[in-house]
């Protein structure tokens, strides 16, 4: 395993921000990630899965290791007639060829979840999730680093401690997720939850797992511009939760707001909507501006300087801010 010193990240982030890691590794193996640990114990590290997620606004003076450990072991075998099946992957699989390999089998619980870029690694950390479903429903064991003990530590799903795009792992910054296991079923019936799906489904009378990904696809190649020719890192801010006086009021003025009770008695609302009314759709500042389909997603238009991105980040914040007494919380990770 190599040490690569003063590594420009630029093509480690899907925003395609340059910045310089003081040390870069891409361990292949957990052997390999822990002698990387081992070797640097007092770096400061930043782990970097597919780079969906993340931009940086100044130079990592630390070790960015970037996991390139890749293999699947089924757990339950493939003839079995078993009702459950449990897969374990490795961390740096990507995460829509493992969705597509368990459609393509048959194996029901990440359908909608297709398309969505990243590792499988990085989808618990911020408990992806889309169309109503969320990679918590399906994980039933996340095996991780302990970057402090350099020790294998095993979580339950409950151990986890999931929340809307949140889990111990983004909130303590403190492991490295080497392996999932996930827990699919062998019968599917699809369940209406998301108006979207829902309608490019509605001529199909009972759709199939497969119907599902390829609505999914539709939907989000509509919605989402694609990072590979327009940089970006999926939606930027996550979607706030407001009290229920807030919510009236709110509605008051805008009828059309999307109301979300949620069990703690918050109402959950659209970011989307909040920037859209607040004239940031499809509006464009230098180098940045948000996704005229869809524009809770900041898009570069062509800046290497993520201070550009927290910029821009801001005025949307301060506009939403005014208008509604909201603050946007970013669910994109800025170093
Ligand atoms: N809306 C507008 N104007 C627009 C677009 C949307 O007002 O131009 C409002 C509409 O009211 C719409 C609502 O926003 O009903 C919701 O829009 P959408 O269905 O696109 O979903 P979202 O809440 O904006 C979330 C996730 C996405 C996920 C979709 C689909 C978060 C932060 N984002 O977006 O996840 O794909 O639902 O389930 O929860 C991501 O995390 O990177 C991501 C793309």
């Amino acid at each position: 395993m190599e040490y690569y010193r003063q590594t420009q990240l630029k093509d480690y982030n899907s925003f395609r921000t340059e910045a310089l890691a003081k040390i870069l590794c891409c361990p292949k193996s957990v052997e390999d990630l822990r002698k990387c640990l081992s070797d640097y114990p007092n770096e400061k590290k930043l782990i970097v899965g597919g780079g969906c997620n993340i931009f940086f606004t100044k130079d990592f003076d630390g070790v960015v290791i970037c996991p390139e450990i890749r293999g699947v072991r089924k757990i339950t075998d493939e003839e079995e007639e078993d009702e459950d099946i449990f897969i374990e992957v490795n961390a740096s699989e990507d995460w829509d060829e493992l969705v597509a390999y368990c459609v393509d089998k048959g194996f029901a619980g990440l359908e909608n979840l297709s398309f969505i870029p990243g590792t499988v690694g990085a989808a618990p950390i911020q408990n992806i999730g889309a169309y109503g479903a969320e990679v918590k429903d399906v994980v039933r064991e996340v095996v991780a680093i302990d970057m402090e003990t350099n020790e294998v530590v095993s979580f339950s799903n409950a151990e986890c401690e999931f929340g809307y795009r949140d889990s111990i792992f983004k909130r303590t910054n403190k492991y490295v997720i080497i392996s999932v296991v996930f827990h699919l079923k062998r019968t599917f019936t699809y369940t209406p939850k998301y108006f979207d799906l829902n309608k490019e489904l509605e001529d199909i009378a009972e759709p199939t797992i497969k119907d599902v990904r390829e609505a999914v696809i539709r939907v989000r190649k509509r919605k989402l511009p694609d990072e590979k020719t327009l940089p970006n890192a999926g939606s930027f801010f996550k979607n706030p939760c407001i009290t229920r006086e807030h919510a009236d009021l709110l509605i008051a003025s805008y009828p059309d707001l999307p109301a979300y009770h949620q069990r703690d008695g918050l109402i959950k609302t659209s970011a989307a909507f909040l920037i859209d009314k607040a004239g940031f759709k499809g509006k464009r500042i230098g180098n940045i501006g948000t996704y005229p389909n869809q524009p809770l997603i900041i898009v570069n238009y062509g800046t290497s300087d993520g201070n550009e991105i927290v910029a821009f980040m801001t005025e949307v914040r301060n506009a939403v801010k005014s208008i509604f007494d909201i603050e946007l919380e970013p669910e994109v990770r800025i170093y």
